[in-house]
């Protein structure tokens, strides 16, 4: 007991919290296998990023974006093989935030838990309006007309029509809206729907939601499969192959027509599409072998995915100018439509689809929540109520009704940018201090039939991949790194007319100096305590890819840092089970 910031917890209290053994009665039903743990990984994953934000990053970067898909997918490979590391080593129910507590210290484990909300509660909010946005379409085919103010979120309106939007829906919501008291009366009405209805499923029990899950997830694997090959076909049937090398506003033709910084814009969108395989720690206490099988769960959905990701981008980007997805929010439905490869049926299929797959990522995401939260409870941090089972369901019920109500409220108040951009940044921070945590645990003994991440001495390697990193940056561009400290933003034409601020056009310097900083810093760490080559590599290319979040998004989740803080100071710190109570 102590009244240290940095307390760790235990790993073996918390395995006798848990439930190392299996066949422990910690109240959840341990029915999930490895298939299903894969199933939920794959569940979790494909989903909005692919259905919906994919069109926002072939926008910016063009076919380059598979660039990013690939640099993204390594460094959740990185991550999920450390994730795999403390879920083998601590199988129980709260994931990232039970590692840090082992690790760094329930200060960042309860900053870590509080980011989470993000991914899992926030995250949720954006797959919410993209379902929104494919049921109103699907709904509209079936000559269902759901009115715009009631398939609008206030936000978007209100944004659209501050900066002179032409998106004749988001006019109509506006224009079109009743109004009660001087406010004009628009909301996401399918948004909030869908979120009532699965946070009943969850509340019902883990069993059934499996079953149903289940199906959505061979469900969208085939028709993702079919939409790769119809539109892939075609894309070489109709000759578009040039579409891959499109010319930009200068008429140069390229792969990244945008070039590398067009491609970053994207990070956001192409990391969201890649979250999810990491809520497949939180079903621990509901696995039946967690340390063999919650490790292939996350590996083996991460590369299905990955592989998917990058023949999706291949088709899009081959079936129509990258130019083409600006303001497209259904860009594998629309890949179809008369103007481009037009085949009606697979319109129909891929807007039924959509609503399948998005159902399956928000049943992911909203189990996720309520089981991290129980953990934190069972810790002292959040209270008692938290860890409530329900008798019959044997489901954690109030934590799952409170989740419900923290992604249901805020459909009401904020827009689709906003939250995937929130989400991104916040998750990239947990999976940099997740790996960074594996750093710090000690080495374990080998047990057969437990996934024990390969240890590879970093001491020449790392160093040698960041001098290396270093040297290809300086001769891909000679003045790479004078531009990095180059503050004089008076040339840049954004900024003359005022459309970028100072510090709008300064975080992505700050951000890359701390990146390169922190690379060469943990070189010097590699070298002196002969740290592993995996983890290294997870937590350089997690920080590499939040060197893409904008000035706004930082601003926000410090703002949302701060917050979680303060509250840990007048609840968690007092209340928590390791507090020194003399
Ligand atoms: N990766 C999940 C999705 O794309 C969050 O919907």
């Amino acid at each position: 007991m102590s009244n240290s910031l940095f307390r760790t917890k235990k790993i073996s209290s918390i395995l006798s919290e848990g439930g190392d053994d299996p066949h422990a009665g910690t109240g959840l039903k341990r029915v999930l296998t490895a298939k299903d743990l894969t199933f939920f990984g794959i569940a979790a994953i494909l989903g909005a990023g692919s259905f919906s934000s994919l069109g926002f990053a072939v926008f910016h970067g063009g076919p380059g974006v598979i660039l990013l898909f690939v640099i993204t997918g390594i460094a959740c490979a990185f991550t999920a093989l450390c994730y795999s590391e403390f879920a083998s080593r601590i199988p129980v129910a709260g994931s990232a935030y039970t590692y840090a507590y082992a690790s760094f210290g329930e200060l960042f484990a309860w900053v870590i838990g509080w980011a989470l909300i993000m991914e899992y509660s926030i995250g949720n909010i954006y797959v919410a309006y993209s379902w929104s946005d494919y049921f109103t379409s699907l709904m509209s085919k079936m000559h269902v007309h759901i009115p715009e103010y009631l398939s609008t979120s206030y936000m978007e309106a209100k944004h659209a029509i501050g900066g002179g939007s032409t998106n004749e829906e988001v006019l109509a919501a506006w224009n079109q809206a009743p109004v009660a008291g001087g406010l004009r009366i628009i909301f996401d009405l399918p948004a909030l729907v869908i979120n009532v209805l699965i946070t009943y499923l969850v509340y019902r029990g883990i069993k059934e939601s499996r079953n149903f899950s289940n199906v959505m997830v061979m469900l969208k694997i085939a028709v993702v499969a079919l939409i790769i090959i119809v539109g892939g076909y075609l894309v070489f049937a109709n000759g578009l192959t040039p579409n891959w090398t499109p010319a930009n506003d200068q008429g140069v033709r390229s792969f990244m027509p945008n070039g590398f910084s067009g491609v970053m814009l994207a990070v956001a969108s192409v990391f969201f599409a890649y979250i999810g395989f990491d809520a497949v720690s939180v079903l621990a206490e509901e696995s039946k072998n967690p340390q063999r099988d919650l490790p292939k769960g996350m590996i083996f959905s991460l590369v299905i995915c990955t592989v998917i990701y990058i023949l999706l981008t291949l088709v899009l980007t081959g079936a129509a100018n990258y130019k083409k997805f600006d303001g497209i929010g259904d860009p594998l439905a629309f890949i179809f439509e008369p103007q481009n490869l037009n085949v009606g049926w697979m319109q129909f299929l891929v807007a039924f689809v959509a609503v399948v797959a998005m159902t399956s990522v928000l049943l992911v995401f909203q189990m996720g929540q309520p089981r991290i939260w129980m953990s934190m409870s069972r810790d002292g941090l959040m209270p008692p109520v938290f860890q409530k089972i329900h008798p019959k369901y044997k489901t954690p019920s109030f934590s799952t009704i409170v989740t419900g109500l923290v992604v249901g409220v805020p459909i009401l108040f904020t827009d689709k940018t906003f939250v995937l951009d929130f989400t991104s940044i916040a998750t990239l921070f947990a999976f940099v201090l997740v790996c960074g945590g594996v750093l710090l645990i000690p080495p374990k003994d080998k047990v057969a039939g437990r996934f024990h991440l390969p240890y590879v001495n970093g001491q020449f390697i790392f160093p040698l991949i960041v001098t290396g990193s270093i040297i290809m940056a300086h001769a891909l561009s000679k003045t790479y790194f004078s531009d990095i400290f180059n503050f004089d933003f008076n040339s840049t034409e954004e900024y003359r007319n005022g459309k970028k601020s100072f510090m709008d056009l300064a975080i992505p310097n700050i951000s890359l100096i701390i990146f390169w900083s922190s690379a060469v810093l943990l070189s010097v760490f590699a070298v002196i305590k002969k740290y592993s080559l995996i983890p290294l590599m997870g937590v350089i290319t997690c920080m590499y890819l939040l060197t893409g979040m904008s000035k706004s998004n930082w601003v926000w989740f410090i703002g949302w840092l701060i917050l979680g803080v303060v509250i840990y100071f007048l609840y968690g710190f007092k209340k928590s089970k390791l507090a020194w109570k003399g």
